[in-house]
């Protein structure tokens, strides 16, 4: 039964990035005011839970992800009450609300490293990772930052260096230390009080380092173009052995409270990956799937995944899928439009919770920053290269005119330049639109247990073509998806089956008995009998 199902399992996650979804003050900074104001749509879409990046007090060096108080609220964003109110309208509407968790790291003017950067024998020194200069002078190793640069960086009072896997504004905590555990499992409790229905967890995998500090191996693959930071093998600062006890003792914490959910932020291979399922189901209950963002986007590298990826799962495991996100190129500039509909119809098809992120829905694209408005650390860090997260943070579009419905000050970024016709106003009336078509494969999918929790099968398909099946019960469903801008063939076992849905959405109960043929870039979902 479906009913056997959590709701993290048989639901859909909705990505809000706050800076960016509605600004209800007017300063072009999107806010929970505005977030509140939206909820509607998101139940109109027919999605289940909203996960919101980084809403805290934070300086912002790295919008929000560099955090000083892990308790508050950003008064850009509003304040408790505002939360309180958000939280309450969210459950109110039957949507879950899931808050970004930020472990790794906090902002170099969090009062605990104030504290801790103040003198060596301050009690709060081991509560990040500071080291003595190596015997020379110069860092302690060759580890380097994510955005570019090394990864140590000097404190002249105290005469060493602290580590920091992202930006100097961001150091990260130790979680060797138990008090830092138990401050930040704390944290999590203050939220979970408050009725939030579950975390996503930033670089859940980075949480631990290698405790002799051996120097990163270099990375054979790297060419120019690549990120300064992809030269090395991250082997010594990330997904070290030793995490798997942190992300339990993390799960053991939600696990006090009823029904919420742990998501971990982790880009690993699919063997990796999957080990943070954790021993018998103990770790994260979804670790995030981001491969379908890295894979070549066509049907046999595609097979390819969700064969491997379903190979390795856990017994139990349950599986996800990811299309886009802020730190990512928006799928329909990376695959094209027509191409993004069908991604559209893979990721709210295949088996496992599917999360959608912010404006894919009305098939946003990447907009060009000019580079006297770019904002993003990573882009500055590794100028020109791509790697700028601006481009997939710009408002949401919500109708035509100046401020696209998003704002009525000067945005914080950007509206792209198409927001007159690509926005939630316009696509609402259009039967045909990259909305309607997320509504009608949303409301499917909630309605069909074979869907939402029904097992899939991978059919043998050639060329452009990638086909499964889902089934539950008496129910069975086949999903045939066209990668190609040509017209493809495909012969359907044990016919006959029903058209239900084409991502065209002009094209259900056509009987199919033999031969289907699908339209260049078409995806057809099918009803057996
Ligand atoms: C991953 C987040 O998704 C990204 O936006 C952020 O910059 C880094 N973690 C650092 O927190």
């Amino acid at each position: 039964m479906s009913d056997d199902y959590r709701w993290w399992q048989k639901g859909v996650v909705y990505q809000v990035y706050p800076r960016s979804f509605m600004d209800a003050g007017g300063d072009g900074i999107g806010d929970l005011p505005g977030i509140a104001a939206r909820l509607d749509h998101l139940v109109r879409l027919g999605v289940d839970a909203v996960w919101l990046s980084p809403i805290y007090p934070s300086p912002m060096a790295d919008f929000g992800y560099d955090i000083s108080d892990y308790r508050g609220i950003h008064p850009l964003f509003g304040d408790m009450a505002d939360f309180d109110a958000l939280l309450e309208k969210a459950h109110g509407l039957g949507l879950k609300l899931i808050l970004d968790f930020v472990p790794n790291h906090s902002s170099d003017r969090h009062p605990w490293f104030l504290e801790s950067r103040s003198s060596r024998d301050n009690p709060k020194r081991d509560w990040y990772i500071w080291h003595d200069p190596a015997p020379g002078g110069g860092p302690p190793n060759n580890w380097l930052a994510s955005f570019g640069g090394g990864a140590w960086t000097f404190d002249e009072a105290t005469g060493q260096y602290y580590y920091h896997a992202f930006l100097p504004e961001q150091p990260d905590l130790n979680w060797r230390n138990p008090e830092v555990r138990a401050a930040m499992f704390d944290v999590l409790r203050f939220w979970l009080d408050k009725g939030v229905d579950g975390f996503r967890v930033d670089v859940i995998w980075h949480l631990i380092k290698d405790d002799r500090f051996r120097d990163n191996p270099p990375n054979p693959d790297w060419h120019e173009g690549m990120r300064g930071y992809d030269r090395h093998v991250h082997r010594y600062t990330t997904d070290r052995p030793e995490v798997h006890e942190v992300v339990r003792a993390m799960r053991r914490v939600v696990d006090e409270y009823d029904d919420r959910v742990l998501i971990g932020e982790i880009y690993l291979p699919v063997g990796r990956l999957v080990t943070y399922y954790g021993e018998d189901l103990s770790g994260v209950q979804l670790p995030f799937n981001f491969h379908l963002l890295l894979t070549a986007w066509n049907a046999p590298d595609v097979a390819d995944l969700i064969r491997d990826y379903e190979a390795a799962l856990p017994p139990g495991g349950w599986p996800n899928w990811v299309l886009g996100n802020h730190d990512n190129h928006r799928i329909a500039s990376r695959v094209g439009r027509s191409q993004a509909r069908v991604a559209a119809m893979l990721l709210l098809t295949l088996r496992g919770t599917p999360t959608l992120y912010y404006g894919d829905e009305i098939g946003m694209r990447d907009v060009p920053i000019p580079p006297d408005r770019v904002q993003d650390p990573s882009e500055k860090g590794d100028p020109g290269i791509g790697v700028g997260r601006d481009p997939c943070r710009t408002p949401m579009q919500w109708e035509g005119g100046e401020g696209a419905g998003f704002t009525t000050g000067e945005p914080w970024l950007p509206i792209a330049a198409d927001a007159d016709r690509v926005n939630v106003a316009v696509e609402a009336g259009r039967p045909r639109s990259m909305l309607t078509l997320h509504k009608a494969l949303l409301a499917l999918r909630r309605r069909e247990p074979a869907l939402h929790v029904g097992a899939g099968s991978l059919l043998e398909t050639e060329g452009p073509i990638l086909a499964y099946t889902r089934a539950h019960g008496e129910s069975r469903f086949l999903v045939v998806l066209n990668f190609g801008p040509d017209p493809a063939a495909f012969d359907p076992p044990d016919g006959p089956w029903t058209t239900v849905l084409s991502t065209a959405l002009d094209r259900a109960g056509e009987t199919i008995d033999g031969r289907l043929a699908l339209r260049p870039d078409e995806g057809l979902l099918l009803r057996a009998g």
